[in-house]
Order: C-alpha cells, then structure tokens, then sequence
C-alpha cells in the first residue's frame, strides 16, 4: 500500500520506493502540506517549523491557535491546494465567482476514500495503469458550504515508480452557476525556494533548448496563450537542488498531460518559501459550472528524483513509453524506417518523382515511404485546399489509392501526411461552411500560414475531420498518418457556445480534438500515428496518449538537433522522438556536417531519412544503406532501454548520450563533436551506469574493455572535425 493513513492525526503520507508527500487536516478541516521528497519514515516534527512567532502584518486565522502562536497565518503555513478569499495570498490554485458576485472560497476537510489502481479521465487523456497493484488512488473531499462546491483532489502513488499523478474535480452540489476562473492540477508548498528551476524553451527549429536559472524572490512562470502547448515553452518544469546535476541530487520534475493553454511555475513568498503551480493556464479561462455539472482538470505528473535529472527523465520516459503511449505500437521498437518527401519536393513534386524516390529509397533498405503535403486539392503551395482531402488530379493521376499500390508493389509501405484541424479560405470546404472556422462575428480573421483553424468544439466539424479521415484511410492501404497542425490560435471564440461561456473556447477545443484522436485511434489500431506542430510545436504529454511518435523538430542539422533532442530527452522517450537525416548544406541553417554524425544523432530517435534521395551520389547511397543495417541491429538498444546524458552539447564539444539495453547486456553510445580544436589529442570521456566488474566487448573489433575503467578513467575519444559524430556499441561479455 502506497498510501498510509493516520486516522487519529488525520496526516496522509503517499509513499513510492524513493519519495514521500506528506499532507495534514488541521485545525477543524484546512488541509496543510507537510513534507515533499526523499522517502522518510514518519511525520513526526514535521509540523516543527509550522510554529510561527511573529507573523507581523500578516492575517491571522483563529483556528491555528493550537500550534503554540498567536501569529499564525494562512499566508505563512504551506497550503495543500490554495483559495483565493482566504489569508493565502500568495497565487491561488483555484478562483472562482460565485452567483451573488462574491470570489471567496472556503471548502473544508469532509473525508477520504483509497482505491486500488488509477481512474481514467473523461474526455482526457492521463497516465494509466494496467493491473491495480500498479498504484492506489488517494481521493479527499473538500466542501465550501456556502455555495455547494464540491472538490475532489486526486492523487495516484505508483508502487514502483518515483510518480505521483494529480488532478482536481470541481462539482457543482448548489443551486446557482459557478464561474471557475482558475483550477491548478498540481499545487505544491515548499518550505524554502533554494532550488534551480529547469524548463525547456523554444521557437521553430530550435524547440525544447534547456535552461536552468536559479530561483529567486521574482519566481518564475512558463506558460501559453497560443491555443497549444506551442514551442515557445514546454508544459513541463523542474526543480532541481543547487547541488543536482545530471546524475546525483534531489530534483523534482512536473509534466502537464494537456496540449492547450498551460501555466507552470514557481512563486516564491517573502518567508522565502517556493510554491509550484501548473494547470491550465487561467488567463482567458472562465468555465461555467451550473448545477449539477462537473470539470475535471487535466492530469499533472510529479517526479521525484535523488539521482538528477538523469533520474528524472528515466523516470519519465518508462511511464510515458509504458503508461501514457498506447496501442500496438507502443512495446515495438521495431518500427519502419522511413523516407518523407518534404524537404526533399516541398510541393512540387509528380508521381513520377515519387516513384523514382520510393525506388532508391527501397534499394537503401528504406520500408516506408510518406507523401508529405501537397498530395490533395489544388495544393501546389501553401495557400489553398486544406479542408479539400481529396487528390490533386495533376499530382497523383490514379488517387492516393493507385500511388498506394504502386509504392506497395516496390516493396514499401505508404503513409500519408493530414492537417485536419484546418482550413484554407481558398478551399471547397471553406466555401461551404464558412462558419466551420473559429472566428467571432464582426472581427476580422487573422490567417496563419494562409489558414484558419476549425473549430473543434462543434460536433459536426469534429464528425466531419473524423469522416474524412475515415474515408482516406479505408480508401488505400496507408499504415502511417502524420498529423500536422501549423499556426496559433487567434479570434478565439465560437457561434456554437453561447456567450457566458465564450472563455470556454480554447479548453472545449482540446477537448474536441481528443475526442476526434480517440475515435480515430479506435476505429484504426494499426496505423501508426506521428504527431507534427510546425516541426515539433504541441509536443507534450497530452499528445503522446494518442500519437505514436512526435516529429521533433523541422530542425535536421546535426548541431542543432542535439540541443533539441537534449531538451527533448528530459520528458520524452527515443522512441517517441522522430529524428531524420537531412541533405547537406541543411536547407535552414545552411550548415555542412558528415552525414554519419547526422545519421547517429538521427538514430538516437526514430530513424528516418527526409531528402531528395534521388539526387544522393553512390557513395552516399552506400553510406545511407549501410546507416540502415546499422540502426536496425540497435534500436533496441535505444528504444528498449535507459538513456543517460552523459554530456551536454553547450560548450566547445558535442553531446554524448548513453543508451543501456533493457537486459543491461548492451550499450550504444554517440558521441558528438561541435567544433574540433587545434593540436587536440585523444580524450577520455567517462561513461556511467555499467557494470563495473563486467567486461565488454566493442562491437565489430576484439577490443574488451573493464567496466569500471571505462566509468571511473573513461573510454578514449579520438579528435574528431567539425560537427562530426561516432557510436560505439559495447556488448557485456
Ligand atoms: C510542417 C512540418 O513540420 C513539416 O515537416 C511539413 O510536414 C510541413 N509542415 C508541410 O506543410
């Protein structure tokens, strides 16, 4: 039992093989937290440095009386869940309106119930469980009298995994509308701020850079507006112990399982203590609650950490890959290695180029070839037919069916490339239902790419996306959908939601493109589904329970993509990470890197190639079959196992990753270079996690190395040029 209770005291300690959440019922019904990190064995004097003399200016609230000071204050205790109305201060977790005008909140303490297992969320999607040993289900029922509102905060505690997952369900029992203006998922009380916090920062083509910066008195916040989770921020964060590093110290790690508008962040007060918020984010929020109805807040995962951030994103990676991803796909790391046109054709290409490209992809060893956009309408840029899901005649004589078949009887699979969620206002579809666009009436409507977004919260638009994709995919043998999504979201409002709950727009989006997601996934188990956002916007844990795999970034060059795939690392898994060798010079960057350093880094995700293969010499054709034979004989090394970051790529030298089989037996590790240096020599670069009494055996030589010199003196690197890259693949003897 992951989940103790102490009846008389009324302390909930929720304990996992390496952490401990402590939280209280104080006084006649507050909830205080007491305790989060490394596991601990009791409660007892925890409540020591709740004893507070002396709270000057600071309100006071009677109940506390019991701890021995007359000064005893909401706004200093460490609060479970945090109301706006109440001596708290600091920023709420929950805030709402009430009928008569009044924003005060105030539920108390009703009781308890422990399950066995974890619920899933309605309409959301959440990390699960497969069998109820797996983890037990905390919930606590809270009451504010005067209105009739109901909170259940939920806590699921895995048995053996370091993860707590959270959400918070409001319910209205009264008898008058609720407005909800803000509803954290996750609400955490530290009891000092001396931390560093970690998040992942972006923009196109340089998505999830990692930044760490300390804590201070000014707090930090991540966050979108955009309509998605976006590339600007990931919604995710970390606080790491100043000691932490990669692979010691005490870090905590919050994933949001929602591809919306998000907010995480810290704030620390003027005792000096850190708060931790994440949720959705509440500006531009207001969800009315009549009697009787429900919100369920999305789900937000904490990870405690005592061995870094490395620790951190192993824990991530085993529930994402095992617990979040799903379907027949998800314990496969055999999956196709593929060839996408785009960079290669953009949109001029014919079916004939597409052909001669699937004949040498086939000859390579490539299995699967995708036909990215342009392949519908009269889409020959991008400023018309999306919406028109129907073939360019020009472009594909005999339909996607016929092309289908002829790329099947070269000996490949085919998939396909969608952008259902928009529309072009020069398009068949826009000019029948011109409302089918979100806009709000009277308003201009600000394109994006060319293209307004659908707006998912009507039935009808989501039964249309789901038709339409239904109808493409029983209309040819396609095994793999990628799902593109290319602008913001602007003129947010909907003719379909009346106008008290216009702020509902953004959420009731979400909600209908996971809707949509689920009854896609159902209705076709086996195709294999990547999730793209203008490179690799919207990759975030919510995406992830209906995608298969993410495209990480329109970014391929081979010095960029290491800090994209170090920052992506710290949540997601290889195996969800699509990762393709691109033509030189890089079309964005312009930058000439060795094709094998592009194929390594390519092959610490989902291995695939994105370029005009026919343009490729015979040296390189080589060079790229040999990759394939290469990659297939580790992959299961990369996607079945642990990944450490053994190095970072900011600084003179590149990146090196570690990946340690699920068995233990084998290790593949790349390493990069950035930029070579004069008069270099040989250096030794320590790797981590083996077994030091083992032996192992440097793939394809005689060469047998002891694991401990090789973590504690290192393996010898030789110099390498610019923007190169090796792998070294080690088998335990
Ligand atoms: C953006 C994606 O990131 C690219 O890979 C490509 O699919 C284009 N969209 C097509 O418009």
């Amino acid at each position: 039992m992951s989940i103790k209770v102490n009846e008389q005291e009324k302390v909930f300690h929720l304990q996992t093989p390496d952490s401990s959440y402590i939280f209280r019922v104080y006084g006649k019904s507050r909830l205080l937290h007491l305790y989060y990190g490394k596991k601990i064995n009791d409660h007892a004097h925890l409540e020591d440095s709740l004893r507070w003399f002396g709270a000057g200016g600071a309100s006071i609230d009677a109940e506390f009386a019991h701890l021995g000071s007359k000064s005893v204050s909401f706004d200093i205790l460490p609060q479970e869940y945090g109301f706006f109305g109440s001596p708290d201060l600091r920023k709420p977790a929950f805030h709402a309106q009430y009928a008569d005008g009044s924003r005060i909140t105030c539920p108390v303490y009703e009781g308890y119930r422990i399950t066995p297992s974890k619920p899933r969320l309605e309409g959301l999607p959440s990390v699960y469980t497969e069998n109820d040993s797996e983890c037990d289900t905390l919930e606590i029922f809270m009451k504010d009298e005067v209105t009739g509102l109901r909170l259940t905060y939920l806590y699921s505690v895995f048995n053996d995994r370091d993860v707590i997952t959270r959400t918070v369900i409001a319910h209205n029992e009264g008898k008058q509308n609720i407005d909800i203006k803000a509803i954290m998922s996750l609400m955490i009380d530290f009891k000092d701020d001396d931390f560093d916090l970690i998040h992942l920062e972006g923009n196109w083509a340089r998505e999830r850079h990692v930044e760490r910066v300390p804590l201070s008195r000014m707090g930090a916040n991540v966050y979108s507006r955009r309509g998605l989770s976006a590339h600007d921020h990931s919604p995710f964060l970390a606080l790491a112990r100043k000691n932490a590093d990669e692979e010691h110290g005490d870090v905590y790690g919050f994933s949001f399982v929602y591809s919306g508008n998000f907010e995480a962040g810290v704030e620390s007060d003027r005792y000096n203590q850190a708060r931790v918020y994440m949720g959705i984010n509440s500006f531009d929020f207001n969800w009315r609650l009549e009697p009787g109805q429900s919100f369920t807040a999305p789900e937000a995962v904490a990870v405690f950490s005592s061995k870094g951030l490395g620790g951190m994103s192993r824990t991530f990676h085993k529930l994402y890959k095992s617990r979040l991803c799903r379907g027949k796909f998800r314990d496969k790391v055999e999956r196709p290695v593929l060839i996408n046109n785009w960079e290669g054709t953009r949109f001029a290409f014919t079916e004939e180029k597409i052909l001669d490209m699937a004949k040498i992809a086939k000859r390579v060893g490539v299995e699967l070839f995708v036909l990215d956009d342009g392949w519908f309408g009269k889409r020959d840029e991008a400023d018309s037919s999306l919406g028109d899901w129907y073939p360019h005649k020009e472009k594909l004589p005999d339909g996607v069916a016929g092309l289908a078949k002829k790329i099947n009887d070269l000996g490949l699979d085919f998939g396909l490339w969608f952008e259902p969620e928009m529309v072009s206002p020069d398009s068949d579809l826009y000019r029948a239902h011109p409302d089918w666009a979100l806009h709000v009436e009277g308003r201009g409507m600000s394109q994006g790419r060319n293209q307004y977004v659908l707006d998912l919260t009507r039935k009808e638009v989501q039964d249309y996306i789901v038709k339409f994709m239904t109808e493409n995919l029983e209309s040819a043998p396609i095994v793999y959908v990628k799902w593109d999504y290319n602008r913001h979201l602007t003129e947010v409002g909907s003719a379909s939601v009346p106008p008290e709950r216009q702020a509902e727009v953004s959420h009731r989006y979400m909600l209908g493109l996971y809707s949509v997601l689920e009854r896609l996934r159902a209705r076709f188990p086996d195709i294999l589904f990547e999730g793209c956002s203008g490179g690799g916007g919207r990759f975030d844990a919510g995406m992830l329970y209906y995608f298969d795999q993410y495209w990480t970034s329109d970014m391929t060059d081979v010095v960029e993509r290491q800090f994209i795939q170090e920052g992506t690392s710290m949540v997601m898994p290889a195996i969800t990470m699509g990762s393709h060798v691109s033509i030189c010079p890089n079309v964005h960057i312009k930058r000439v890197s060795p094709l094998r350093a592009r194929g390594y880094c390519a092959m610490c995700g989902q291995f695939g190639y994105e370029l005009d293969i026919t343009k490729c010499s015979e040296e390189e054709l080589d060079e790229i079959a040999e990759q394939i034979v290469f990659y297939k004989s580790i992959r299961e090394i990369i996607h079945s196992g642990e990944m450490y970051r053994v190095r970072s790529p900011k600084g003179r030298d590149g990146a090196a990753w570690e990946y340690i089989s699920e068995n233990g037996k084998s290790v593949a590790f790349a390493v990069f270079n950035i930029l070579a240096y004069p008069s270099n020599y040989p250096r030794r670069l320590r790797m981590t996690a083996l077994d030091p009494d083992a032996r192992y055996r440097l793939r394809g030589t005689d060469e047998v190395y002891d694991g401990a010199m090789l973590m504690y003196s290192g393996l010898a690197i030789q110099p390498m040029d610019d923007f190169d890259g090796q792998m070294f693949i080690f088998d335990k003897e």
